[in-house]
């Protein structure tokens, strides 16, 4: 081929591709009964080569929420963050630019590609460009997501809105069973906000983890949905800073299909489900009937700290470097929360004194208002074969417990805080290792490790009901959760942490080098 035509075919490639993609997304469209809201798309454009190129702008943005306008951080203004769409294979380049007042990154959690390139320690500047280029692994279809990662500011970077959906369409995907069944994705995010503002943390924020009245679902309160087949998927994205959620459709039941990083081996009943942040589950669901059915998010404890809990151990005056915090010389005890005037401390209110935000009841996410005569697909019986990583062991090769000091206000892992005396874990590339999480804190800590997906084995010596691709976590107040990991492919520096957001800023993170 002369130059000329080979311009001219790259030029038709092309055109044809763009237009194959115009085609796709309009067909979702019209599948997309009005009404209900749902991240756009991130556009991308195939360049020549085949690489699919695309803008991430993190910004600061006016966004409508619940009947007010709020003062966000967005992708490209949108809140949620626009969707990722991407197959198997795909070569993506994403082309980041930062316009928010303070340094910021993009990090894409669960992803299975060097830790050069998903650095978990690299800083964009305000008004700097980074271009990430990556391709997408065979085998890691599921529903991935992404956010950013400084140290210090990322949970209130997440809190203000920043994150969306990274979804990685697989084979599987494309099959009768599965390709027939309406989609939907459920960003599920709640907002704390007042006057306009997203209000600094005060101090039970930053232990407990901020926690917002505003429960939302892709950024609207109760939306409501109409499925157009039954039954219907949904990918469900837990993008809190700290709030867990323990979903469940009064009298239907949820199909597990799939976790944090792709399908399980098949269906699994269940009628309620757990999300901690950072978690995602597939769910489908056949609705029994027409009528109007609501998504509840279910009262849980994870062991929030109340004044009283904090107050039986002293702050230690060495506590300093904490933003927005003064503590020294005050006793907790005596304190009238009324006539506080601590920086930060605003705000209080809204934590209910002393029992946190544990709401007493259910609260209502969304609606399904199922019509008549809805299309029936049959539910899928066999997903995909998922082989255990590694075989039986005895003993774990490696111990973490989660802790805190409640002095020093670190929360730590072995004892350590990423910013004093960070734990650093050297493993072999290509090994399995079995990993024992133990929390020895008053409340749950959900565990995350970049990179290297992992497999629940066992919870307190119970064996884990089903094989699944993990890269979150739960753990419970004396839990031990006990994987499996395999260091498959890539060396480098990565990091492990609480994605209880708060926590990671306060020192629950570890690093991991794979050599
Ligand atoms: Cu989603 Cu290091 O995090
Ligand atoms: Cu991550
Ligand atoms: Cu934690």
């Amino acid at each position: 081929m002369n130059t000329q035509s080979r311009r001219s075919f790259l030029k038709t490639t092309a055109v044809v591709t763009s237009t194959l993609l115009f085609a796709r997304a309009a067909q979702i469209q019209t599948f997309t009964p009005t009404g209900f809201p749902e991240p756009p798309d991130l556009p991308l454009t195939r360049l020549p080569d085949g690489t699919l190129r695309g803008e991430i702008t993190a910004q600061v943005t006016r966004t409508p929420v619940d009947g007010q306008t709020v003062e966000l951080y967005t992708y490209n203004g949108h809140f949620p963050g626009p969707t990722l769409r991407a197959r198997e294979g795909d070569t993506l380049e994403i082309h980041f630019t930062n316009r928010l007042p303070e340094p910021t990154s993009l990090h894409w959690h669960g992803l299975h590609i060097s830790p050069d390139i998903d650095n978990p320690l690299l800083e964009v500047k305000p008004g700097e460009t980074h271009t990430y280029t990556f391709t997408v692994p065979r085998g890691s279809a599921g529903t991935l997501w992404y956010h950013p990662h400084i140290h210090k500011t990322v949970a209130n970077q997440v809190h203000k809105g920043l994150g969306g959906l990274f979804i990685i369409e697989g084979p599987l995907d494309q099959t009768p069973g599965l390709k027939d069944i309406a989609t939907h994705v459920l960003v599920l995010k709640d907002l704390h906000s007042q006057n306009g503002k997203v209000p600094q943390p005060n101090m039970l924020d930053l232990m407990n983890g901020m926690e917002g009245s505003t429960l939302l679902v892709n950024g609207r309160v109760n939306p409501t949905l109409t499925p157009t087949t039954s039954p219907v998927r949904l990918r469900v994205l837990n993008s809190s800073n700290a709030r867990y959620y323990r979903l469940s459709i009064p009298g239907q039941v949820l199909h597990l299909i799939g976790t944090d990083l792709g399908l399980i081996e098949k269906p699994t009943p269940t009628t309620e489900l757990l999300l901690a942040p950072g978690e995602r589950s597939e769910i489908l669901v056949a609705f029994s009937g027409p009528g109007t059915f609501q998504l509840q998010n279910l009262p849980y404890d994870r062991g929030l700290m109340t004044m009283n809990s904090m107050s039986s151990t002293p702050p230690d005056p060495k506590m300093d470097g904490m933003q927005g915090m003064d503590m020294k010389g005050m006793d907790m005890k005596d304190m009238d929360m009324k006539d506080m005037d601590m920086n930060g401390m605003e705000g209080m209110h809204h934590m209910g004194m002393g029992q946190g935000t544990k709401a007493a009841g259910p609260e209502v996410l969304m609606t399904f208002r199922v019509p008549e005569g809805l299309p029936e697909v049959a539910l899928p019986v066999r997903l995909r074969p998922i082989r255990p990583l590694g075989v039986f062991q005895a003993f774990p090769d490696r111990l973490f417990e989660l802790g805190e000091d409640m002095r020093t206000m670190q929360f730590l892992i072995n004892g350590r805080s990423f910013d004093e005396d960070p734990l650093v874990v050297t493993v072999k590339k290509d090994q399995v290792e079995v990993w024992d999480v133990v929390n020895r804190s008053d409340m749950d800590h959900p565990f995350h490790l970049h990179t290297y997906p992992f497999q629940v084995v066992s919870r307190n010596g119970v064996k884990e009901p089903f094989l699944a691709f993990k890269d979150t976590v739960n753990v419970r107040p004396g839990e031990r959760v006990r994987l499996r990991v395999k260091f498959a492919d890539f060396t480098g520096l990565t990091v492990f942490h609480c994605h209880l957001l708060e926590h990671e800023d306060l020192g629950m993170m570890g690093v991991l080098k794979v050599e």
